[in-house]
């Protein structure tokens, strides 16, 4: 089958030096998807721990991640097998509650917690592995949320820098990269426009109000970055010397009806505003976009006359606060997809409809986008997109510092796909060679290259990270899907074992070629340089 974005009749040849000396590879994961030891030594519940607990419907099996792939007790471990993997850098998240269970600095901190991350740090460092930490991926502390119902507070702002600070002076000596907050509008938008993760309202949760909620949250999220990023700036940096940003995630659009079709284009706008561009332009002008502050507005079914619903908007001492707050962007990519133009979508009310599209993986003639994953995947293989994302979002908003993409990767299917029914695991040996991620990872590097191409004084994009180190809890995917370099045997100790696409990882980020003949000492290139 022909797909949109099908691009090469054979792998792209990509080298070490295709790419600057100084751009950073590596692999990433985050605290709750791999973590585990959810109540071991004074860790506090976060919102995850309790969602997963409360809804088990929400999550396709019904699972938590407890256990996870217990990362906390197999560190040691885990850190060797990135080393061998080659990798610079390593992409985690802290886990606000291990380090401060109650969630604020009053009330007291985790020795163990931040003995933790002192150990995987100094681990990483001993093994020549750089930690590039994110300080927030969605997992709050639920005595926050219990509280004052986390982000929904402007409360959250004061309570998530105190946090930043704790972080920033116990390891700030060795950590040089810091994200404040993962993926602002995945928080937003599945938190509380639609409810399928924590907090879980919106949707169907009668206590949400997608209406406002989503709006509310993401100006929180917003001033709790900013004002993280400011304290690091004032107290920190001289010394610590290190850089901050914050990641931003989207899918890039292409009209459902074609370039033709007036009211789709104009719906690709929306879907990039009412994603990227909710954080992006504030983070630019201090202002939202333009179709957010018209559409959000505007009467609705749970506010007919529009009164009791109204976009707060930033201070002037927000503002300057806000504009310009990172050092670099981090941007998480995975897929494209087509935006068709809604007038008005139905039942659905608040942010969903406000966004007037629909995005979707097929287009008016059926036609995909991009190779699925596997049949009835999200993720669609849409490499040249990135290439037109990269250029939008410079151009769009003058980006002048660069670009990190800190999340990139593609799933296998956990079970067979001709077997919905009895769901029958696929074993390793049928997943380990992973021709789809190979080629997946290959044409993302290669759409970096011609990016960076067409940006020679300064290049656009100065790191790359592959999604993910292993195997680890989807979310609302529970552990369904498999986004690792290395698979875990969730039946069998959690024992891991590399991927074909793990040996690519370790070929970018050393000095070898991408593709061509298998090495036969794939570390001796990497020992040479030494
Ligand atoms: C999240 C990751 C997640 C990945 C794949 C990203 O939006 O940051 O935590 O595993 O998507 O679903």
């Amino acid at each position: 089958m022909a797909f949109e974005s099908d691009q090469y009749s054979s792998d792209p040849n990509i080298k070490r030096h295709d790419f600057p000396p100084e751009i950073m590879f590596g692999v990433g994961t985050s605290a709750y998807q791999v973590e585990g030891a959810w109540n071991l030594d004074t860790k506090g519940m976060n919102i995850w721990d309790v969602f997963a607990k409360r809804y088990p419907e929400k999550i396709l099996d019904s699972s938590d991640a407890c256990v996870a792939v217990d990362f906390y007790n197999k560190m040691k471990d885990d850190v060797q097998l990135l080393k061998k993997m080659g990798v610079k850098y390593f992409r985690l998240s802290l886990s606000w509650s291990r380090i401060l269970p109650g969630g604020k600095v009053c009330l007291g901190k985790s020795s163990e917690g931040i003995n933790f991350y002192n150990n995987l740090i100094d681990e990483l460092q001993a093994n020549g592995i750089e930690p590039f930490i994110t300080l927030f991926h969605w997992d709050l502390p639920n005595a926050l949320e219990e509280e004052y119902m986390g982000f929904l507070s402007s409360k959250i702002v004061d309570d998530f820098v105190t946090y930043a600070e704790v972080c920033f002076w116990e390891f700030g000596d060795r950590v040089k990269h810091w994200v404040t907050i993962n993926e602002p509008y995945h928080y937003a938008y599945s938190g509380y426009a639609v409810g399928t993760f924590a907090p879980g309202r919106g949707g169907e949760h009668q206590d949400g109000d997608p209406e406002t909620e989503p709006y509310i949250v993401a100006y929180n999220l917003l001033n709790a970055h900013a004002a993280a990023y400011r304290k690091y700036q004032e107290d920190f940096k001289d010394i610590q010397k290190g850089q901050v940003g914050i990641t931003l995630d989207t899918n890039y659009y292409k009209p459902y009806g074609g370039y033709d079709n007036e009211n789709d284009v104009k719906a690709v706008g929306y879907a990039l505003d009412f994603t990227f561009g909710w954080f992006m332009e504030p983070l630019r002008s201090g202002n939202w976009p333009k179709s957010i502050q018209e559409f959000a507005v505007t009467p609705s079914k749970h506010h007919p006359e529009g009164r009791e619903k109204y976009l707060l908007e930033f201070t002037d001492e927000q503002k300057k606060k806000l504009i310009n707050s990172y050092d670099f962007l981090g941007l998480n990519y995975y897929t494209s997809n087509y935006a068709q133009y809604v007038e008005y979508s139905g039942p659905s009310t608040g942010y969903v409809a406000d966004s007037h599209y629909a995005g979707s993986g097929r287009n008016y003639q059926g036609k995909y986008i991009g190779e699925p994953a596997f049949p009835d995947s999200w993720v669609y293989l849409c490499a040249n997109e990135l290439v037109d994302l990269l250029v939008y979002i410079k151009k769009t908003y003058k980006l002048e510092k660069s670009i990190i993409i800190t999340e990139n990767g593609a799933p296998q299917n956990r079970f067979k796909e001709d077997d919905k029914k009895n769901k029958i695991e696929k074993k390793y040996v049928e997943i380990r060679d992973d021709p789809f991620q190979l080629k997946y990872i290959q044409w993302h590097l290669d759409a970096i290259r011609r990016a960076n191409n067409l940006y020679p004084s300064k290049p656009l994009v100065m790191g790359y990270f592959a999604w993910s180190f292993m195997d680890s809890y989807e979310w609302r995917s529970g552990y369904t899907i498999r986004f690792g370099l290395n698979y875990v045997d969730y039946r069998n100790r959690l024992e891991r074992y590399p991927k074909k696409s793990s040996n690519l990882v370790q070929k970018v980020s050393s000095c070898a070629k991408v593709m061509g003949a298998p090495q036969k000492k794939p570390n001796s290139c990497y020992r040479r340089r030494r």
